[in-house]
């Protein structure tokens, strides 16, 4: 029998980061000022979404207090301002194990990053402006990683409590987002990516073929 399969090997991975969008999670600290928490352990479906994230930072704290958070999500061309907040943690002292990778307590990520703070309309933490798709979530659960009595992060899963999105990424007079205009910045092994133009359509999609596809 002629087989085409490709020469592979076994490898240990640092990190599993095959490809998810960036989110910039907003919580509301303490005070009432609203926190900025890039991150990438995501995913959604129908109107729950499920997030992976670390003990040690001022979003999981805030998150777990208050139970609510707006999912922000970049596009391609806000590689830099999500870059600028890497480094910055809400949380002060910052913890040993965050001092040492780097991490420098920064109250306000909104100044730092150059963006805006806007009202949500269901939600506490303030909504990012320039980020194209908002999603505002109420906290329904959180579970700790299983056999991992250690474990330094937690998975949430939250309720969707609404969706708003920039015009310009909208298709206009529908529900929908137009595929080829919104351009989510991916977080693919730690570096940012944006994705190609369509190619190819779902057999349940329901926005019409691109010119692509
Ligand atoms: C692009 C990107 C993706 C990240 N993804 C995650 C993630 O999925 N979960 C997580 O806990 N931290 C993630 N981090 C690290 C957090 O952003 C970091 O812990 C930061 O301190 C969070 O801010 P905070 O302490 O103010 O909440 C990511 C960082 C970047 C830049």
């Amino acid at each position: 029998m002629q087989t085409n399969t490709p020469e592979r090997r076994r490898i240990t991975p640092s990190v599993l980061y095959p490809g998810t969008p960036v989110v910039l999670m907003t919580t509301l600290n303490d005070d009432g000022s609203t926190n900025i928490s890039p991150l990438s352990s995501f995913w959604a479906l129908d109107d729950r979404v499920v997030l992976g994230i670390g003990t040690q930072g001022q979003g999981c704290h805030n998150l777990l207090a208050r139970r609510e958070c707006v999912l922000n999500f970049p596009g391609s061309h806000q590689a830099a301002q999500v870059e600028a907040i890497a480094r910055a943690t809400g949380r002060t002292p910052v913890p040993d194990a965050k001092q040492a990778m780097g991490y420098v307590h920064v109250g306000d990520k909104f100044a730092l990053g150059g963006f805006t703070a806007i009202a949500s309309r269901q939600v506490g933490p303030a909504t990012i402006a320039e980020c194209p798709l908002q999603v505002e979530v109420t906290l329904l659960a959180t579970h700790r990683p299983s056999g991992a009595g250690d474990a330094h992060f937690v998975i949430a899963e939250g309720e969707v409590r609404c969706v708003h999105a920039h015009d310009a990424i909208t298709i206009a007079g529908t529900q929908h987002i137009d595929v080829q205009r919104w351009q989510p910045l991916i977080y693919l092994f730690r570096h940012y990516l944006g994705v190609s133009a369509p190619l190819a359509r779902n057999f349940r999609a329901e926005t019409p073929a691109s010119a692509a596809t």
